[in-house]
């Protein structure tokens, strides 16, 4: 497995929509593994392709990493097909490195698409899940968390990230000794 560079917004594929996978064989298996590593070392509770610069309909999920039982999901072609209620998180995404901001998604979703093995399935997820399987559609839409803000509040959370992004560059740029 390998670790995979993650992209920050404003990266083209980030705002594209990614391609359905037409099969899910040996080669998207293991990227699926990659995602899965790279999301594990990230932090994240979810990824999906296109922050990995592969604009392809796959994305990676565990809400419970601490557990002992494997809540790891890896995902192709995943559909919202049923959603329900309301729930507003504080999100963060990896591709917007330093802010988070409050968005508003449903609280239950049942979400339908191909695993790892090629097998179609179908689960249902609520809080944090329900979040995070809908903010990595998003991106498999080219749809960003910020796209959900609106007005004075979009444009303070984007000077923000601006910001953030900013210091990151400096940081990068700064020879290490
Ligand atoms: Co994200």
């Amino acid at each position: 497995m390998s670790l995979l560079k993650i992209v920050y917004y404003p990266a083209e594929v980030l705002t594209t929509r990614a391609e359905d996978v037409a099969h899910v064989d040996g080669t998207i298996a293991r990227f699926m593994d990659d995602m899965a590593e790279t999301m594990y070392h990230s932090h994240g509770v979810g990824l999906a392709a296109p922050l990995v610069n592969f604009s392809r309909r796959i994305l990676t999920m565990d809400v419970d990493p601490e557990s002992n039982t494997d809540s790891l999901l890896r995902i192709a072609n995943p559909e919202i097909v049923e959603k329900h209620g309301e729930i507003v998180w504080e999100e963060g995404c990896l591709s917007f490195p330093g802010i988070t901001a409050e968005v508003v998604r449903s609280a239950e979703v049942l979400v339908k698409g191909i695993d790892r093995e090629g097998e179609e399935i179908s689960f249902e997820a609520s809080g944090l899940g329900a979040v995070c399987l809908q903010h990595e559609i998003d991106h498999l839409d080219g749809i960003n968390f910020v796209d959900h803000l609106r007005g004075l509040k979009r444009r303070l959370v984007m000077r923000e990230y601006a910001k953030a992004l900013k210091e990151l560059q400096v940081l990068a740029d700064r020879p290490s000794v």
